[in-house]
């Protein structure tokens, strides 16, 4: 399964990987992973069959019960429209809890595994580009979550999906965006990777192209034998101000950040961001 690191808690351990980490390969590296590497091929069938961990993970009652409240109550009574609602992680507890959710997705395999806990009535899909696609009706809530909008690899296409979700909403809406803080801090000169989870059987490697503003992140699972499988997604790596001013183009105006679903302070150390975007409402 492939993760991103930001929503996932700090492990303990993390001093031995920054070790791997700084002797980790050079910026031009990086970049040209990323041009061989496409969204419909990160999203393939092996991922989204293996992409459910119920009850662990991402999917842990402690990570999707506050992410589920907060979408609840920001919905408003309204519709909800998720952008890369993949396998319905968010989707299908929300859809539980009454909330009508709508989404949008490019990959196929993450629809059909959505569809064995969900059908076209319960939660509508429209395949396609979050960037671009347009699902009819009007929303009171759109939200983008666990990093997605960092799989769009331009800031052009970022800045779309910001205009996509606010072509969707009516004034007052909100869109929600759920993001890691890239770790930027962490990099001296000539450090090109971070190492940002390390735990039994598991290694999420980061490695950064500050240039062109791309990450790879690398997923290494093993077990006691000496083979390592990797899995890799390219990312565009985006810091708060930018997402900030993205959202301005679009039109929106900045709510609340905070640093997880409960709402809990975000600081210079904080990991990631849930971030809370409005339409105003005109006068
Ligand atoms: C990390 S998963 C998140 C899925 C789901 N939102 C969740 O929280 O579990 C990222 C999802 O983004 C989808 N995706 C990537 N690029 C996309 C695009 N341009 N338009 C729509 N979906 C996209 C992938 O197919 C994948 O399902």
């Amino acid at each position: 399964m492939l993760r991103n690191h930001a929503g996932l808690p700090p492990k303990p351990g993390d001093d031995e990987g920054e070790r791997a980490a700084q002797t980790c390969c050079t910026a031009s590296v990086s970049a040209a992973i990323v041009v061989g590497m496409r969204q419909e091929d990160v999203w393939d069938v092996e991922t989204a069959q293996n992409y459910d961990t119920p009850g662990t993970g991402m999917f842990a009652l402690e990570v999707l019960g506050p992410t589920v409240d907060r979408l609840a109550e920001l919905a408003n009574g309204g519709r909800a429209l998720e952008f890369a609602i993949g396998t319905g992680r968010v989707a299908v507890p929300l859809a539980q809890r009454g909330v009508s959710v709508t989404g949008i997705e490019l990959s196929r395999p993450m629809i059909d595994q959505l569809r064995t806990k969900a059908d076209e009535a319960t939660i509508p899909v429209i395949v396609g580009d979050m960037a671009t696609t347009v699902a009819p009706g009007e929303f009171t809530l759109a939200y983008l979550v666990y990093n997605a909008i960092s799989n769009l690899l331009t800031q052009a296409e970022q800045v779309a999906c910001f205009r996509n979700a606010a072509r969707h909403l009516r004034p007052g809406g909100r869109f929600v965006i759920e993001l890691w803080v890239p770790e930027l801090r962490k990099l001296p000169p000539g450090q090109h990777a971070t190492v940002w989870q390390v735990e039994p059987g598991y290694i999420g490697l980061d490695t950064y192209d500050v240039l062109h503003q791309q990450v790879v992140s690398h997923h290494f699972r093993f077990d006691e034998s000496r083979k390592a499988r990797l899995d890799r997604s390219p990312h565009r790596y985006i810091w708060p101000a930018e997402l900030d001013l993205m959202a301005q183009l679009a039109g929106f105006e900045l709510e609340s950040r905070h640093a997880d679903w409960t709402g809990a302070e975000f600081t210079a150390e904080s990991r990631s961001h849930v971030s809370i975007y409005r339409i105003p409402r005109r006068a």
